[in-house]
């Protein structure tokens, strides 16, 4: 054990040479272009190059080990064939090139793509300033950040030369928790515990149900608008339910979508002629009070009514999502971004200790 952890040690310092943040500011994550005019097998390959690929994949392994329920695994390597026909191809493509390269199983990679559909904890936030301009921010709360925080990036995905969405992710992870379809919209995803149970997950995706960070990704790559983003967000069936938090680039696009698994629960806009000029979703439902020893609703509502509407910008939403508890040991990282300026795509790796 001892010497394993000392090993791990060892890939981490690796891959810290190998990957590096950029230098001047040791927080940022790395930033890769994947292009998507190349094959979907070999879009991720010069990406993974920059990994050491003995640390991803113990990693990818202990996050399955400790996040997948260990009947789970046999049923997804067994039915891993089926699984393929009834997944999202590209999901699957994409998937399947990083796996051969890493030399792992198809069905520990689904699984791992999976395991992240489960126990975030996270806090999003959509406004809107006294101007009219529309920010959009999170964190990203997950047990095992010591891993993850190595693991993160941000991806710009390119075509025909240009950036069609960009988004933040781990490395191994083909879909989106965060991300900007430029001057147009951009989303962010919280999980919805509602007691679900893999059995269900299983079902659902047997159903050709979407994950639901796959619905971010094909939003932002298929959506013209932020009304658009929001109508696929809400209508699309999922695997899981979920909070969607999608921004846009105009006065009153905002809006927290509760998601069912069959439809939306519940649609939330901002609404700043009543005085509504932000929206905070963490993972609870909105109409109902948070609980008491999770609630990170009310300091992240406070430190936004103590901004004020007229102060808020970028830095203002990214101090807000600075304040114990929003932030917390969690925290794996910090994304702020305004479809309207898709430049000041921001995100920062918390907890660096
Ligand atoms: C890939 O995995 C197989 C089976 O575990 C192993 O025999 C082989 O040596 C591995 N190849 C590389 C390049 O790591
Ligand atoms: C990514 O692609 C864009 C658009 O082609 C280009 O401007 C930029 O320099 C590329 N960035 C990296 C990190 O390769
Ligand atoms: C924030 O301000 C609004 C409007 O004044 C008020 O209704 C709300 O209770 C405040 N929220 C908190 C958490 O203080
Ligand atoms: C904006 O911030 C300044 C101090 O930086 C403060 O004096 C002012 O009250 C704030 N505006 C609002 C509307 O809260
Ligand atoms: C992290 O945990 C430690 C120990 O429980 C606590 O003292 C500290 O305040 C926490 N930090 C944050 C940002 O919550």
């Amino acid at each position: 054990m001892a010497r394993l952890q000392l090993l791990q040690l060892l890939l981490l310092l690796l891959l810290q040479v190998g990957a590096g943040a950029s230098p001047g500011d040791p927080k940022a994550p790395p930033l890769f272009n994947v292009s998507l005019d190349e094959a979907p097998e070999l879009r991720w390959l010069p990406v993974l190059r920059h990994y050491d690929l003995d640390f991803l994949r113990s990693v990818l392994m202990r996050i399955l080990r400790e996040n997948i329920p260990k009947w789970v695994h046999p049923v997804i390597r067994k039915g891993v064939g089926e699984l393929e026909r009834f997944l999202p191809p590209l999901l699957i493509q994409e998937t399947r090139g990083m796996c051969d390269f890493m030399n792992l199983s198809l069905a520990d990679c689904l699984l791992v793509n999976l395991a992240y559909e489960s126990s975030a904890f996270c806090t999003s936030i959509v406004a809107q300033d006294s101007r009219g301009h529309i920010y959009h921010g999170r964190n990203l709360d997950y047990p095992y950040g010591d891993f993850l925080r190595k693991l993160t990036l941000d991806v710009q995905f390119i075509k025909n030369g240009k950036i069609a969405f960009t988004g933040t992710t781990f490395i191994g992870y083909v879909g989106l928790w965060t991300g900007q379809s430029p001057h147009k919209f951009t989303i962010s995803g919280d999980e919805r515990d509602k007691g679900w149970w893999w059995e269900n997950v299983i079902a659902a995706l047997f159903q050709r149900h979407s994950p639901v960070s796959w619905l971010i990704r094909t939003t932002l790559s298929e959506s013209e608008n932020f009304e658009e983003a929001v109508y696929k967000l809400a209508k699309t069936p999922l695997i899981a339910d979920v909070y969607y938090i999608v921004g846009g680039t105009s006065p009153l696009e905002g809006s927290v979508i509760t998601r069912n698994r069959g439809g939306p629960a519940d649609i939330w806009p901002l609404d700043p002629l009543k005085g509504a000029w932000f929206r905070v979703e963490t993972n609870y439902d909105h109409w109902k009070p948070t609980p008491k020893k999770d609630d990170r609703r009310t300091p992240a509502s406070k430190a936004l009514n103590a901004t004020g509407q007229a102060n808020l910008s970028m830095e203002a939403l990214f101090q807000v999502l600075s304040v114990v508890p929003v932030y917390n040991n969690l925290t794996v990282y910090t994304t702020v971004m305004s479809a309207a300026n898709p430049e000041k795509y921001m995100t920062r790796i918390r907890n660096l200790g």
